[in-house]
């Protein structure tokens, strides 16, 4: 297996961990190289689900190692929680590491961040209130912990003389918040330093190196999606990591080299939780039984999620930015009992008229935007026990095939249920 990235292509929640899952069982080595707890990453394995925020969907698989990377913000109780369930689910934990340099989300973080949601007269993000952006903006301000410090005192408390006073200040006078003594966060950190200790790998530079020089394969698993990546997507509207495939390099230790392909997972149609611009929204009756078939419901935060048409034009700049080798489309059964399924091909601006073939990076025109769509004939049976791609019904390699050409990128796998085994690997 040669080393891949999977990203997500839309706005989040297109079925990456199926995919992950999946391709770990060749995998050595899987890592999670951005975000933090606001993904929710669903598993279906032996007709089991199993739901994951922080740790690498490949963790059922016995013997490999599952590293949560550098690029990672760690809210240590929700870590916690989530290692608890696994144990009692009696999955095997021993591959699982935690980098050292990953950064902490510290209660003000979550603080922080619900009070801005709840409080957001204008520009509401719709955040999963985990604390993702200002634990992201405290380490780009060189003010966040890294796991690390968990275990020097010295530097912790010299850390914390810096930050405190800075935070505490923000905490009272912006937020009207409750601020922080020494000696509670000091307190705080000796609990999460035993949090992590079983997991933390001091050692990660030489793994790295052995995984690269004994050629093991590597798996990289993205979260969120491209069009919620801080420097493409619908800015404002994002989260404030790096999804594209390069956030991969940051997020993990090893350089762009190292990949070899960057699978961009994508529904056979589009959802978005949260606030921002989504041009091929329905919300219509067919929203809602896209929802309802789907199951699109969020695993974060329980959130129903917006559904629309599949978007070729916000999916081809996915391609691009997002540096994808090829598609992996799930949900295409999803469509098994519509009798038309549209694609939107192109733009068109309601003020003058103007086409848009390419994605507008200015989002402030997309509430001005109306799609343009192409209908496809539906197939009408249920493909979800198929699993060779010569067998799925003509209307369903046809509209497969138009994906294709329209995003100039091959469709390499196709997802027909939430099941590992509900795959067809094309080509
Ligand atoms: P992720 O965040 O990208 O990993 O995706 P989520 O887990 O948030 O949401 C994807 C949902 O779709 C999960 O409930 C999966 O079990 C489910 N799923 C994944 N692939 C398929 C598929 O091909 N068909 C159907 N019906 N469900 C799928
Ligand atoms: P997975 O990995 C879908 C969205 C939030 C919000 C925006 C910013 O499961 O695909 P944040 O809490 O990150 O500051 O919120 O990003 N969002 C996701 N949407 N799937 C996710 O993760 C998401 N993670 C964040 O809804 O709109
Ligand atoms: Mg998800």
């Amino acid at each position: 297996m040669a080393n891949k990235v999977v990203i997500g292509a839309q706005w989040g929640d297109e079925g990456k961990a199926k995919i992950t899952d999946l391709l770990a069982q060749d995998a050595d080595l899987i890592i999670r190289y951005q975000g933090g707890c606001n993904a929710g990453h669903t598993v279906v394995a032996h007709g089991k689900t199993f739901k994951f925020h922080l740790i690498p969907s490949g963790i059922l698989y016995k013997g490999k190692t599952c590293l949560i990377g550098n690029g990672t913000v760690v809210l240590p109780e929700y870590f916690e929680q989530e290692i608890e369930g696994l144990k009692k689910e009696n999955i095997d934990l021993s591959g699982l590491k935690v980098s050292p340099l990953a950064t902490i989300t510290m209660p003000w973080h979550t603080e922080v961040d619900g009070y801005s949601e709840d409080n957001a007269k204008k520009g509401k993000i719709g955040t999963t209130k985990k604390g993702i952006g200002p634990t992201y903006t405290d380490k780009m301000a060189r003010i966040a912990l890294k796991i690390e410090d968990l275990y020097s005192k010295e530097a912790l408390e010299e850390k914390l003389d810096v930050i405190l006073p800075l935070k505490n200040k923000q905490l009272k006078e912006v937020y009207g918040l409750k601020t922080y003594s020494k000696e509670e966060v000091l307190a705080l950190c000796e609990k999460y330093a035993k949090i992590f200790e079983p997991y933390v790998c001091f050692e990660w530079q030489e793994m790295l190196h052995k995984f690269k020089k004994e050629g093991k394969k590597i798996l990289f698993e993205g979260a969120q999606g491209v069009m919620l990546d801080v420097d493409y997507g619908t800015y404002p509207f994002v989260t404030s990591s790096n999804p594209v495939g390069g956030g991969a390099c940051t997020g993990s230790g090893y350089g762009p080299k190292m990949i070899d392909e960057i699978i961009g997972v994508a529904k056979a149609y589009v959802t978005r939780v949260g606030e921002g611009p989504f041009v091929t929204e329905l919300t219509d009756n067919i929203g809602d039984t896209i929802r309802e078939v789907g199951h699109e419901f969020g695993v974060t935060t329980g959130r129903p999620r917006r559904c629309g048409w599949f978007d070729a034009v916000t999916m081809r700049y996915a391609c691009l930015v997002g540096g994808l080798t090829s598609v992996a489309l799930t949900k295409i059964d999803v469509f098994d009992s519509f009798d038309e399924i549209k694609v939107c091909t192109a733009y068109k601006d309601k003020r003058n008229g103007k086409i848009y073939n390419s994605y507008p990076t200015d989002v402030y025109i997309h509430k001005y935007l109306e799609p343009i769509y192409e209908t496809h004939k539906g197939w009408g049976v249920n493909i979800s026990g198929i699993r060779k791609y010569e067998e799925l019904p003509l209307n369903a390699r046809k509209y497969l095939e138009r994906l294709e050409e329209l995003l100039d990128t091959p469709i390499s796998i196709v997802s027909v249920g939430p099941d590992r085994e509900q795959t067809i690997f094309k080509s």
